[in-house]
């Protein structure tokens, strides 16, 4: 009998992100400005004749995860270990045909709001040959994290996927209309990680997708409401919520305005006001970050400063003249980032490049 053909491992990587503006908005039908970076998960992926799926993690040193090929759908939630939860959920929506090994090594720090899931959920779906669009393919990955229990919204998958490089790309999650918004050379974007970690299952994210649901109840789509709208809402919880996605989603486009024209004192004064909203209003700072953005933003040649991502901990993001701020001298760990291409947008490019980390 012939040897079987050894069968070629297929190397992909997906980008992490950092989400200039517009937080909290994806679940509300509101609009955001996230970019896609140049740290990312990188999954190895080798088809084997066995009907398992084992995976293997440079953050798990000397464990292994043995999954089967077709997860029990009902159970992935609870699948041990849990890192290899996300993995499982991708194995079953994707169905791979064959059994897999699966190796997981990232330069994206974990659980610090840059979006290390999402990376690695499309990373994972381009390896295991997931076609389609951007779209489609971040609608899948947001249904392998629902799957396991994280109610998360469109915002990091679909960047993840369908980001440009040198773009910034702003996604209106009530038409589902994407446009690529040319980031000018003036600007530097610096990422730096206040080390506070945090995890979207434990932290109050639920119930902030709650209380945005229990106002939409009553006033329609937060996205789509204006300030006129919030008089509708006598709880005052409620109204704060809802005060921060109408205004957040204004401060999109006041933002993508300003950096296009070239204002860059007036679009960090912008990131400013965010990061004021999501501080004060929605309650997703903390006071390590207040102090963190606080510090940074009383540096020289910066800009503005705001909490990106879901907050409760993670990374500020600074938009400053390039070279004012050197992510080495900073206490903390920081990166100048880039925009990168998605992984859709790598495809398409033809060649199945990927980006590079
Ligand atoms: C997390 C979620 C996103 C989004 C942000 C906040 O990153 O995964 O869907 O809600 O928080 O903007």
């Amino acid at each position: 009998m012939p040897a079987a053909t050894p069968q070629p491992t297929r190397t992909r990587t997906g980008p992490g992100r950092v989400n200039l503006i517009g937080d909290h908005t994806d679940y509300n039908q509101g609009l955001a400005l996230p970019m896609a970076i140049g740290l990312g998960v990188t999954v190895a992926v080798t088809p084997t004749d066995g009907d398992r799926v084992v995976v293997t993690s440079d953050a798990y040193p000397g464990e292994q995860a043995d999954l089967p090929l077709v997860p029990d759908a009902d159970t992935v939630i609870e699948l041990e270990p849990a890192w290899a939860r996300l993995v499982a959920a991708l194995v079953l929506l994707a169905r791979p045909p064959t059994g897999l090994g699966v190796h997981v090594a990232a330069t994206l720090p974990r659980g610090s709001g840059l979006s290390s899931s999402a990376a690695l959920a499309v990373a994972l779906a381009e390896a295991f040959g997931v076609e389609g669009d951007a779209r489609s393919v971040a609608v899948l990955c947001r249904e392998a994290e629902h799957r396991i229990g994280v109610p998360v919204g469109l915002l990091d998958p679909l960047v993840c996927a369908g980001g440009r490089a040198g773009c910034a790309l702003r996604i209106d999650f009530a038409t589902g209309a994407t446009e690529d918004v040319p980031l000018p050379g003036t600007a530097a974007f610096v990422v730096v990680d206040s080390g506070i970690r945090r995890d979207l299952r434990s932290s109050a994210y639920a119930t902030r997708v709650a209380e945005c649901a229990a106002a939409a109840d009553r006033i329609g789509p937060l996205g789509l409401a204006g300030p006129d709208d919030l008089v509708g809402l006598r709880d005052p919880v409620l109204r704060r919520r809802a005060r921060h996605v109408t205004s957040e989603c204004a401060r999109v486009d006041a933002f993508a305005t300003a950096l296009s024209a070239g204002d860059l004192a007036g679009a960090g004064t912008v990131m400013d006001d965010s990061h004021h909203s999501l501080a004060t209003d929605f309650e997703v700072s903390t006071p390590e970050l207040d102090a963190l953005v606080a510090s940074l933003r009383g540096r020289r040649g910066v800009h503005g400063a705001r909490v990106t991502g879901a907050g409760f901990g993670g990374c500020v993001v600074v938009l400053a003249e390039p070279g004012a701020l050197d992510p080495v001298g900073l206490r903390h760990p920081a990166w100048q980032v880039e925009a990168v291409d998605g992984t859709v947008t790598a495809r398409e490019r033809g060649g199945g490049a990927v980006p590079t980390v």
